[in-house]
């Protein structure tokens, strides 16, 4: 980037710009109109003074005249010149008396006091002669002169000189320091960008490591707090991403490697039959838990993807309980667990029947996996205001309070857990209610694990929306 279009050297620049602009402004615009203010109010003073000097001067006799002239001059800080009339055809004045005689002959031909003989009336300005200004106030007197006050307004111009070279010495140390002070300020701030910068382009990179610090409490630092954010969120998005690849492949590959083995065995023609049979049986096992875990990641990656789409119709979850009792029939037998369904009231649900049938396998397997042989398993349907509950009560081992959160999550396998599952299900099964505007919720008591895939009710008959009607929002509440 070229050093001109840095941040610190336009901050810099617009700066002096500014001032520049002030500066130009006041030497237009305050300058003159002070220096206007100045003058105009020498003239006024001259033109209050006049008529009483004019009236002083034409009572003195002709012996008090030069004193009182110099009286009058003292009093009006200003020169008095005594105009006498020499004809009106052209009007030509002559100086009759001056309180400075001795530079007379500058004010022989003062317009301003000429035309107040022809006017007749006070007359005041300024004139200029050999480069000085003076303000003038002329008063004519009765019996053809005229009394001429003049002031030199070199003071005034003095000293409005002096506030203008002052003003430019001011206004370039203002410019410098603007220029300094911008260029530094937007330094500090450009740096700090060129920070956050890097760290945007770190993370771009796939480098979560590094944590984005900024300790100002401004926007910027409000920004970087932003990206900290960010990368934290990446970082755990990212550990569980490498999680999960991991997890799946080694679920993936202890099946593979345990039916890769089998069938180097089934190889050797010295089997018996009944051994083969064994063989094949923990093969069609493996395949069976190879084929589970394909769906099972399927359907995670579909929940993750945002696809897996739901129904939200009217189910009922008590003929579901009724089914999965039916379905786990044979399973429970073998595995000598009493499962029966409890309670058989008409619990309409709103949801996806297929997927509530998915989420209730899950809890009735885990139920009958996870428990002793010879514990009862009780399916029940019940209703909280707003939602409708289908349980799965077991009396086994349960599950340690601290990992009743960890029960949910992907992979996760209790200790000393049958080895044939993956810990996937209960994550899908939660995420799938959820998508349904539902919840699958655990209570652990003393002696008892109940499990509830929860649904919000579905609406009254005269509510449930015609075929092609919008769904209304379902709720817990
Ligand atoms: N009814 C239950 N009784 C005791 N532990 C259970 C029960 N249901 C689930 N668990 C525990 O939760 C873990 C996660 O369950 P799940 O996600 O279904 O995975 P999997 O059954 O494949 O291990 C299980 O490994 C087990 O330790
Ligand atoms: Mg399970």
């Amino acid at each position: 980037m070229s050093p001109l279009r840095s941040v610190g050297a336009r901050l810099g620049l617009g700066l002096a710009v500014v001032v520049a602009g002030a500066l130009v402004l006041v030497d237009l615009i305050v300058v003159p109109s002070l220096e206007r203010n100045l003058v105009n109010a020498k003239i006024h003073q001259l033109r209050e003074a006049a008529p009483t000097v004019a009236s002083e001067i034409a009572q003195s006799s002709p012996f008090t005249l030069d004193d009182q002239l110099q009286a009058a001059a003292a009093s009006a800080n200003a020169r008095v010149v005594y105009y006498s009339s020499l004809g009106s055809d052209p009007p030509k004045l002559s100086v009759f008396a001056d309180s400075s005689p001795i530079t007379s002959t500058d004010v022989e031909d003062d317009r301003l006091a000429l035309r107040a003989l022809v006017e007749a009336r006070s007359v005041s300005g300024t004139v200029s002669e050999h480069d000085q200004r003076f303000a003038e106030a002329a008063y004519p007197v009765a019996g053809g002169y005229v009394v001429l006050l003049r002031a030199s307004l070199r003071d005034s111009l003095r000293s409005i000189h002096l506030v203008r070279s002052r003003l430019v010495v001011a206004g370039l140390i203002a410019l410098l320091a603007s220029l300094l002070v911008g260029y530094f300020a937007a330094s500090v701030f450009a740096r700090r960008i060129r920070r956050l910068e890097r760290a945007a382009d770190r993370i771009a990179a796939g480098d979560f490591e590094e944590p984005v610090i900024d300790t100002g409490k401004d926007e910027l630092g409000q920004l970087a707090a932003s990206f900290e954010r960010m990368r934290r969120r990446l970082a755990q998005v990212e550990h569980a991403r490498r999680e999960f690849i991991a997890n799946a492949s080694h679920e993936l590959r202890t099946p593979l490697f345990s039916l890769a083995g089998f069938l180097e065995l089934m190889t050797d023609e010295e089997l018996d039959p009944r051994t083969q049979a064994e063989f094949m049986a923990t093969m069609r096992e493996q395949l069976d838990r190879l084929t589970k875990l394909a769906t099972d990641l399927l359907d995670l990656a579909r929940l993750d993807a945002g696809r897996l789409r739901v129904e939200r119709e009217p189910v009922d979850l008590a003929s579901i309980a009724v089914t999965l009792v039916e379905e786990f029939d044979a399973v429970a037998r073998s595995s000598g667990h009493d499962l029966r369904v409890d309670g058989g009231a008409e619990a309409p649900a709103l949801g996806d029947e297929e997927r509530a049938l998915q989420i209730g396998r899950i809890l009735v397997e885990n139920a009958l996996v996870h428990t002793p042989p010879g514990t009862p398993v009780r399916l029940r349907t019940t209703r909280r205001d707003g939602a409708v509950l289908l349980t799965v009560e077991d009396e086994g081992p349960g599950i340690p309070l601290d990992q009743a959160a960890q029960v949910f999550e992907r992979f996760h396998r209790g200790d000393g857990s049958k080895a044939s599952g993956s810990g996937l299900g209960l994550a899908i099964a939660r995420e799938l209610a959820e998508l349904m505007g539902g919840a699958v919720e655990l209570q652990i008591i003393p002696g008892r694990t109940i499990f509830a895939l929860v649904l919000p009710k579905a609406l009254s008959e005269r509510a449930i929306p015609r075929e092609n009607e919008p769904v209304p929002e379902p709720s817990l509440q």
